[in-house]
């Protein structure tokens, strides 16, 4: 009895991998047609081809909604099974070009972007590190201005197989990728507290092996007024999708 209700649970199990699977292959041809887009369009593009691209032959045609859903609820990301490293060009205004790079690695959800363009500086940016963390619910995002000042934790829209389309199509092209205008944060609020800092780093052991033990600081939409009276600069970082300027207290490190 015991054994054929277990045999029934796997089964099933197996059943929804399959489906899964072979939904995650057709997912492949949405992603080579894109070219440069910014983010609203790519997100048209892909509700558009949500509407009009199911043919797998399921006999579902709502699947593509369905898994839309899944995206956005409890399921997990699907992490690549090998390494995968691009790099490509992104324009930064003036018809400046930096090269940005991106690793994610097998079987692990997570992705890490790089800004060390050599010109960063002279553009007015500091270099980064930026890891998205797809290993819980909703995607953490941990922003590491490199410097000695804290890192910083937003949130992220994109879905784990959202970035990864994107970036094979991004590093097999070569005119600069551009993005939108820069986006204003607001980085002036205090560094979390230990016992905090603890909470996120033992749910999300990905966001403390990128942040280290400095301090962490939760990003916020920039206010009007701004909540922080004191004296403010400017910290600039082009991460996957947008060009960040982070307000920080002027006296801050780095
Ligand atoms: C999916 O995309 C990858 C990389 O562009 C390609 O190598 C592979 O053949 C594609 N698979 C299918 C089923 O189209
Ligand atoms: C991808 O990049 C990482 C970090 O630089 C490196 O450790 C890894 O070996 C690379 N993998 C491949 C397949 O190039
Ligand atoms: C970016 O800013 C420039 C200058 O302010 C403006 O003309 C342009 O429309 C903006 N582009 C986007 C995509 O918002």
């Amino acid at each position: 009895m015991q054994l054929s209700r277990l045999l029934i649970v796997a089964l099933v199990f197996l059943v929804l991998v399959v489906t899964f699977c072979s939904a995650q292959t057709d997912d492949n041809s949405t992603t080579t047609s894109g070219g440069r887009k910014g983010r609203k369009e790519q997100k048209q593009q892909q509700q558009q081809q949500g509407v009009d691209g199911d043919d797998d032959n399921d006999g579902n045609d709502d699947s593509d909604n369905s898994r839309g859903r899944r995206r956005g609820g409890r399921r997990r990301n699907k992490a690549v099974k090998e390494d995968i490293n691009v790099s490509w060009k992104q324009s930064v205004g003036d018809g400046r070009v930096v090269t940005l790079s991106l690793q994610a690695p097998a079987n692990k959800e997570i992705i890490v972007v790089e800004s060390k363009d050599k010109d960063l500086g002279d553009l007015g940016f500091v270099a980064s590190t930026t890891t998205y963390d797809y290993t819980t619910d909703s995607a953490l995002v941990a922003i590491n201005p490199k410097g000695r000042g804290p890192c910083y934790l937003t949130g992220e829209s994109l879905t784990y197989q959202q970035i990864m389309d994107n970036a094979v199509t991004l590093g097999a092209s070569v005119a600069p990728h551009s993005v939108e205008n820069a986006t204003l944060v607001d980085g002036t609020g205090a560094a979390l507290s230990r016992d905090k800092e603890d909470e996120i780093f033992s749910t999300n052991p990905e966001i403390k092996r990128a942040c280290g033990r400095g301090n962490i600081v939760m990003l916020e939409e920039s206010g009007d007024p701004p909540k922080f009276s004191g004296e403010t600069k400017e910290v600039k970082v082009i991460i996957y999708d947008a060009e960040l300027t982070i307000v920080v207290p002027a006296g801050r490190k780095g």
